[in-house]
């Protein structure tokens, strides 16, 4: 799979079987929270996030869990680390994995601020009321997505949708440090309305590299589209569908590592 993001050139190879999808629109049997907006075109939006002093104290508590996390996996660092240097601690993909286990599936009591602002703010965007439960497994989780520069730590293009249990939702990415138009998340604008017949992928998880993901990796597309690199600054965050393709985008960042808070939202 080949596309340009920002005039650059990117490709990954996809392992394994691959297929060209059947002629539905996923969203035609889903629950679309983005379409009483005027944002429902592109299928995402930049929106602001809290109020100042509310932003503080979530980035304060963010850091010092993060830092927390990355000690008891056993990273040696100090309370007043510069989070995007992370790469510098994580020298090899042994330690990134041991950090990575624990800084994902995080339960929603340690959100860094009451979970309820958060909810509270997206159902404003979305005019619609929000809760972060998800409503076919029960659990309420966020994850931060920690990718180093030059690295293999960027999942392939694709839908969530794909995998269980992530229909009917909304996604949100909350840049923490490190998110820049060379690292931030990379989607499609428009492509949560298009039928499976334009995208081939892997039968299964993609296998890249020789690294294993749980997706399926978008291989193929049929027309013409452009792949984008929305840049959320701190204190504010992207509101995507998760039928957008999206991921794909490699940090080309050569000294930060890109991190940010990945959170799905259901309707109550
Ligand atoms: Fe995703």
């Amino acid at each position: 799979m080949e596309y340009t993001i920002n005039g650059i050139k990117l490709k990954y190879e996809a392992q394994g079987e691959r297929r060209w999808g059947e002629e539905i629109i996923l969203l035609d049997q889903a629950t679309d929270i983005t379409a009483p907006n005027p944002w429902h075109p592109a299928g995402y939006t930049i929106e602001g996030l809290f109020d100042d002093n509310t932003y503080k104290s979530f980035f304060e508590r963010t850091q010092a869990l993060l830092i927390q996390s990355w000690k008891e996996a056993g990273l040696s660092v100090e309370t007043d680390f510069i989070l995007d240097q992370y790469h510098t601690l994580a020298k090899d993909s042994t330690a990134h994995l041991a950090a990575v286990e624990k800084t994902k599936l995080l339960p929603i009591t340690c959100f860094p601020v009451p979970v309820g602002l958060l909810e509270e703010r997206v159902s404003e965007i979305c005019k619609v009321s929000l809760v972060a439960k998800n409503p076919f497994d029960g659990q309420s989780i966020f994850h931060f997505r920690v990718i180093r520069p030059e690295q293999s730590d960027n999942n392939p293009l694709h839908r969530d949708v794909w995998l269980e249990d992530y229909d009917d939702c909304i996604n949100l990415y909350i840049p923490i440090a490190g998110s820049n138009a060379q690292s931030s998340l990379t989607l499609i604008p428009g492509s949560h309305r298009w039928p499976e017949s334009r995208i081939e992928k892997t039968t299964t998880g993609a296998v890249i590299d020789g690294v294993k993901f749980n997706v399926p990796a978008v291989t193929a597309i049929r027309g013409s589209y452009a792949v984008k690199r929305p840049t959320p600054l701190l204190n504010q965050m992207l509101v995507f569908s998760p039928y957008l393709i999206h991921g794909g985008a490699a940090n080309l960042s050569r000294t930060a590592t890109r991190i940010s808070i990945e959170m799905r939202l259901w309707k109550k």
